[in-house]
């Protein structure tokens, strides 16, 4: 059973916070500290720019995701916080899985949130760009398109016959060298230097400077809302929440639910982040109570948020023109919607100062996991090298630069915000399972505990409702989900397509379903806990909305992690040589 060989919680507890000197860290943080830094770490990219795509997809009814998805998030912070409770050392589900289900899950784990924490950084330094080229081009400095534009998405554009200005022209006018268009998103690779440089040279996450940088991004969100909520009435925009769609219906949802599911990944990754609170375990006052409430603080907020920011933009501009749109929350007070010329300008400032403080909370987190990884043994010891004058894990940190900035020259946002919301959204879906799986405990006062709500009869009522509602809905819901239409596939079976242009019958679906029942049946018998069995029910639900090309890649990432796992990390790990 040494696949699932588990690391003890009083040793973990032992080493924690302590540098081998006798030395650990300063226990000062507070609920309202904690709250700051869950959203320092999620408002950024996500509301600031993958928002455009989501009401591009889905129109004003994407505020029924953002519930969806807060609710998803909520039940995954409680499960979280179970964790922390129990588990109150620095870490994130990869410490609390290798204490609770072995060291191959959380192998797993770790693996998939190099997704979380560095191919997420990818699009929130595209995003930066965004913004900061429009901000220099309000100061009349312009940067050349195929400069600020990444060669995937100016050549998915053209091909998609898209109608992007920008994205055109970067395609149209870049340089043509040895027979490749040479279009590279520069600012984008400028930030990912130096804010590795920064990481590297181990500038201090001072609590006041990034809660001065939180109170600003709440300060802006605030004055977007109030500024365009207050324009969509007094312009008469309202008509625009009922959008017409292509058969002239008005309707919130003009592209139906399907088009509202499509936003998924670019909702999701919007929450990403509160999960990092938990890295602050060591250094808060009474972490046991307190990062529960800092998660859900800033899940709470950011979904008010989220929700208002939603009906601004769908109000002021018809959700069809942010087709493309990179920094929508300006894009609204441009002169041919809105037109407030300073609005736009405080906008961009403000979300390079946004995504500047995401920027640095992953590229922070993702050495220390890996110096983490690297002491159990399953990564390589040169993680653990610390930089002898800057005491940062000097090697890790500038890996963590080479996997940021590596693919910014070949990837797009869609492809890396996608890739990071199926891979963080599976780890949220093993944390829930695990607690489901770990033995229940005593209440012990101060503490957080998650309340045991008996599953046996609830947690199947639920889903059979929820069966029942899809099915009111529309009659053939089930039905559907089996087609495999031969028509659809005839150029793939002549040849003339591909394995992703494939319609297949709604696997993601069938498997969700087919797994809510069968977690039903599991918790008839085994009276499972409510609270972590929603948590896997509306994460696994999310999971539907991804597509197949994005599964197909995530597989192969999953199996790369294990060819890896029992390459190096089986034979290397600490618990083994322990043993042996
Ligand atoms: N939630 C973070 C953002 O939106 C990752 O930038």
């Amino acid at each position: 059973m040494s696949l699932f060989r588990k690391k003890s919680i009083s040793a973990m507890s032992a080493e924690a916070g302590h540098d081998g000197h006798g030395h650990s860290l300063n226990k000062v943080l507070s609920v309202r500290d904690l709250t700051f830094f869950g959203i320092a770490a999620i408002l950024g990219a996500g509301s600031f720019s993958s928002l455009g795509f989501a009401v591009f997809n889905g129109g004003p009814g994407v505020v029924a995701l953002f519930i969806i998805t807060a609710i998803a998030c909520g039940f995954t912070a409680l499960c979280y916080s179970e964790f922390a409770s129990r588990i109150p050392v620095a870490g994130s589900a990869y410490t609390y899985a290798y204490a609770s289900f072995g060291e191959l899950f959380a192998w797993i784990i770790g693996w998939a949130l190099i997704m979380e924490y560095s191919i997420g950084n990818i699009y929130v330094a595209f995003s930066w760009s965004d913004y900061f080229t429009s901000l220099l081009g309000k100061m009349n400095v312009h940067i050349p398109a195929y400069f600020s534009t990444s060669y995937m998405e100016a050549k998915h554009a053209v091909e998609a016959g898209s109608t992007n200005a920008d994205e055109l022209a970067a395609w149209n006018n870049a340089p043509i060298v040895g027979g490749i268009r040479m279009i590279i998103d520069i600012p984008a690779l400028l930030i990912n230097f130096l804010i590795t440089y920064l990481v590297y040279r181990g500038i201090k996450e001072s609590r006041n400077f990034s809660n001065i940088m939180v109170v600003l991004k709440l300060a802006v969100v605030a004055l977007i809302i109030l500024v365009g909520g207050y324009l969509i009435f007094s312009n008469g925009l309202t008509s625009n929440w009922m959008p017409a769609n292509d058969a002239g219906v008005k309707s919130f949802m003009p592209n139906g639910f399907g088009g509202v599911m499509m936003a998924v990944s670019s909702v999701f990754f919007a929450y990403i982040g509160f999960d990092a609170v938990s890295v602050l375990a060591e250094e808060s006052k009474n972490p046991q109570r307190d990062l529960p409430r800092g998660m859900i603080l800033s899940l709470v907020i950011c979904t008010i948020i989220y929700i208002l920011l939603t009906l601004v933009l769908t109000g002021a501009v018809n959700y069809r023109n942010f087709d493309g749109v990179g920094d929508p929350l300006a894009f609204i007070f441009e002169p041919q919607n809105l037109n407030i010329g300073w609005m736009q300008f405080v906008v961009a400032v403000v979300a390079v100062i946004a995504m500047t403080s995401v920027l640095l909370v992953f590229q922070m987190g993702q050495p220390r996991m890996w110096m983490t990884m690297s002491r159990d043994g399953l990564m390589p010891p040169v993680f653990q090298n610390i930089h002898p004058k800057f005491k940062t894990p000097s090697f890790a940190t500038i890996v963590t630069g080479l996997v940021v900035g590596i693919p910014i020259i070949f990837t797009d946002k869609t492809f890396v915000l996608d890739f990071t919301s199926i891979a963080t959204l599976f780890a949220f879906v093993l944390v829930c399972g695990g607690v489901l799986l770990i033995p229940r405990k005593e209440k012990v006062a101060g503490r957080f505990h998650l309340p045991y709500i008996n599953g046996q009869f609830l947690f199947p009522a639920v889903v059979l409702a929820s069966m029942f509602v899809a099915y009111k809905l529309s009659a053939t819901y089930f039905s559907d989900l089996f087609v495999f239409d031969y028509s659809a596939n005839q150029e793939y079976i002549a040849g003339k397509k591909s394995f992703m242009d494939l319609a297949l019958p709604n696997i993601s679906l069938i498997i969700f379903w087919a797994g809510a029942l069968l977690l039903s049946g599991l918790t008839m018998v085994k009276k499972y806990s409510f609270i972590p069995l929603m948590g896997v029910f509306t994460c696994m639900y999310l999971l539907t909305g991804m597509s197949k090309s994005n599964w197909v890649w995530f597989i192969g990432w999953l199996a790369l992690g294990i060819i890896f796992y029992f390459m190096y990390g089986y034979k290397n790990s600490k618990l083994a040589q322990q043993a042996a």
